[in-house]
């Protein structure tokens, strides 16, 4: 679908629904083609759905939610991530505003609910003998933790964009990401997208949630309330995923140079307590990032290693 028509649809819905009806809806499609500032003011935690839509794709659902202000919510097709999918949102809405009734996919939901019970049942707490900060299930943040030095975030335009102009992350984790953006656009790898960064606690709440379960971390776990996790995307085609675009696998390949890792990889389930997520990379410092990258390891493995 061209963007044109994808704008349109967006500001058909704006006009439909008034543009302060919205908790979420999906401000990387919108972004794409409005500019920033307008897409954040219509369209305020966007990210939370464009993350939602594409963990209800990975979980096998066909349904997504699409949440409202005032706390209804509708449901969206999420396979089809075309042009008629706002027609779609739509026609729901309007359906629940005669019978006021609420639309899920409950057998999606029901899959999900297995998939995240049975990861729960699998997680294997591992000690930390390192003394790094991990943050999991098994070593969640103190009920007052602070982050530590956190600057307000600027990658470099154009060829790396942020859906937020307000992303903080710890100063030593984003001078270092900026280096390896500016390394990737040297290398003529523009496009990144920066989705979500430092989150406070509230914030993980509300995503919590929000979220399909078993994708966003309890409150008090999340790394993204620490400042040195940022979730990236790329500006790719409507039906294109992150892991299969050339901006995943030069991270993959690159992004230990930088002291980043994948946190969660696939097939390491079992320790991390969280599905594999291809968006989210977490600062870990060099030495620590290349030798988890060249052992693939997960950094709960890397941490219950006794250090030097
Ligand atoms: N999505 C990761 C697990 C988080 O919420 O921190
Ligand atoms: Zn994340």
């Amino acid at each position: 679908m061209k963007n044109d028509n994808l704008v349109s649809f967006f500001l058909d819905a704006i006009n439909f629904f008034g543009k302060d009806s919205f908790t979420t809806l999906d401000a990387v499609l919108a972004a794409k083609s409005l500019d920033f500032s307008s897409a954040e003011k219509y369209f305020s935690n966007g990210e939370y759905v464009y993350w939602n839509m594409r963990s209800f794709l990975l979980a096998g659902a066909k349904v997504g939610a699409l949440s409202f202000k005032d706390g209804r919510f509708c449901a969206v097709d999420v396979t089809a991530r075309k042009k008629e999918w706002l027609q779609e949102i739509v026609q729901l809405f309007k359906f629940q505003n005669q019978s006021n009734k609420t639309e899920v996919d409950t057998a999606a939901q029901e899959r999900q609910k297995k998939k995240a019970e049975e990861l729960w049942k699998n997680f294997q707490p591992l000690p930390n003998r390192r003394g790094f900060l991990l943050v999991n299930r098994n070593y969640p943040l103190p009920e007052d933790y602070a982050p530590e030095s956190l600057v307000v975030v600027y990658f470099l335009r154009p060829h790396f964009l942020q859906i937020s102009e307000d992303f903080k992350m710890n100063r030593v984790a984003y001078e270092a990401a900026n280096e390896m953006f500016i390394a990737a656009a040297q290398e003529n790898l523009s496009g990144f997208l920066l989705l979500s960064a430092f989150r406070g606690r509230k914030e993980q709440e509300k995503i919590f949630k929000s979220a399909v379960t078993g994708y966003a971390a309890m409150p008090g776990t999340s790394e993204h309330e620490t400042g040195l996790a940022m979730d990236i995307s790329a500006e790719i085609g409507d039906d294109t995923f992150f892991e299969d675009t050339p901006h995943f696998d030069w991270l993959l390949k690159n992004s230990w140079r930088y002291g980043f890792i994948l946190r969660y990889p696939e097939g390491k389930e079992k320790f991390t307590g969280v599905f594999y997520e291809p968006n989210h990379f977490r600062f870990v410092g060099r030495a620590a990032a290349k030798e988890i990258f060249e052992r693939g390891l997960s950094f709960e493995e890397y941490c219950a290693e006794k250090g030097d």
